[in-house]
């Protein structure tokens, strides 16, 4: 197979990133900043691709078995190092949007409640409702989920399957709940006995100093605190791979399902390759050169829509993961600036995706273009908006 030559072009991986073979591609010409993908340039295609040679080898015909249904010990081993727990309170999954899946059919049952932010992962919201699942709205501050809010809404029946939470870079809003926050929110959610999914899919793409709280499940103890975490956003969502943190009865619980007790472990011999790369410090020398990357493109984005926007939107500057959320003046029109940008040659997302945000806010993924497209992104922006002043 011939390998793109990535120093010539400005879009090395144009060639192979296709229609029909990746979820969704940009129409030629358009700056995407909607998806919360990896720019393809980022994708480690030269350190994954001996993975799956070195587990071969080392795992022989064992990489290609039914794996252990709670994950080959190997993965669980380096994840619990590495999330300070037990190796028996992980288990493997292919991702959180799976974990999730699994989550909504044991714990939930249609007509059932989940508590969710109002503004939250519009995706996850689906998987919820997909199952049935009704959605029972809380209010947030700039820490996230407000624990009186959190309060009330455990206390309106016994019906809530559990609550879903994102308190570290949450998407779309890049906000971090302080860990005072986190100690609240465990307890009143301990207080109703409704367990947590706490979704930390961003949770190790810190960009600044110091390092967020501990996780939920870590404060815990993992006690009534399920943790999904994913190598979707760290290394590549091809991969389908993440894992989940809980009580070792939960574990039991969810490895039990026929699922996995017919399939085995899901996703086996990508889970021996991460293994390989998670062993010996590669996955930690690829974190720190993608979190340079991603700051170099987060400061990028931040700083020339500021300049270009001035006092006119609030443009907050996330202290990880990949989104930029910007809120406007509330009489503006969300369609009017989605189509600005649009006529501009820049996709967004429109804030209303993510359920019922007071006001108009846009959110500006940083993750998928290099610096030097996301700052003639902005300045596209900043002109196209600039023009279209029309309030509601
Ligand atoms: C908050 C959040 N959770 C989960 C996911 C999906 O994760 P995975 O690819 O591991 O299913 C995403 C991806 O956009 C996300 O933003």
């Amino acid at each position: 197979m011939v390998r793109p030559d990535t120093t010539v072009s400005p879009l090395p991986h144009a060639r192979w990133w296709r229609a029909g073979v990746v979820q969704a591609v940009s129409p030629p010409g358009v700056i995407d900043l909607g998806p919360g993908y990896l720019e393809p340039g980022l994708l480690p295609v030269d350190e994954v691709l001996p993975l799956y040679a070195e587990a071969l080898t080392e795992f022989g015909p064992a990489a290609l078995g039914y794996g252990a249904n709670a994950g080959a010990d190997p993965l669980r081993a380096l994840l619990a190092a590495r999330h300070g727990c037990a190796a028996e309170e992980i288990m493997v999954t292919a991702g959180t949007s799976q974990a999730l899946t699994l989550l909504c059919t044991v714990l939930g049952r249609p007509g059932r409640s989940v508590v969710v932010e109002r503004t939250c992962y519009d995706l996850g919201r689906s998987i919820m409702t997909d199952h049935g699942l009704r959605l029972r709205e809380v209010d947030a501050d700039g820490e996230g989920v407000r624990p009186r809010s959190l309060d009330r809404a455990l206390s309106l029946g016994d019906d809530v399957a559990f609550v879903y939470l994102t308190p570290t870079f949450h998407n779309p809003t890049g906000t971090v709940a302080g860990e005072q926050r986190r100690r609240e929110l465990l307890a009143v959610a301990a207080r109703h006995g409704v367990p947590i999914v706490e979704d930390d899919a961003y949770g190790e793409l810190n960009l600044d100093r110091p390092a967020p709280p501990p996780s939920l499940a870590a404060l815990a103890g993992r006690r009534g605190v399920i943790r999904l975490g994913s190598f979707a956003k760290t290394l590549g969502p091809g991969l389908r791979l993440g894992w989940l943190e809980a009580e070792p009865g939960v574990v039991g619980t969810l490895t039990g399902r026929g699922q996995l007790v017919s399939g085995g472990s899901l996703n086996h011999l990508t889970s021996l390759a991460v293994a390989m790369l998670m062993g010996d410090g590669r996955y930690d020398l690829r974190l720190s050169w993608l979190r340079d990357q991603l700051r170099l493109r987060r400061d990028t984005l931040v700083a020339a829509l500021r300049a270009g926007l001035g006092d006119s939107v609030t443009v907050d500057r996330p202290a990880g993961g990949y989104f930029v959320w910007l809120a406007f003046d509330p009489r503006r029109s969300e369609a009017s600036l989605l189509d600005a940008a649009g006529r501009a040659g820049v996709a967004v997302a429109p804030g209303s995706r993510f359920g019922s945000a007071a006001g108009t806010h846009l959110r500006l993924a940083y993750s998928l273009n290099s610096p030097d497209r996301l700052a003639d992104a902005a300045v596209r922006l900043a002109t196209a908006w600039r023009n279209e002043e029309t309030l509601r």
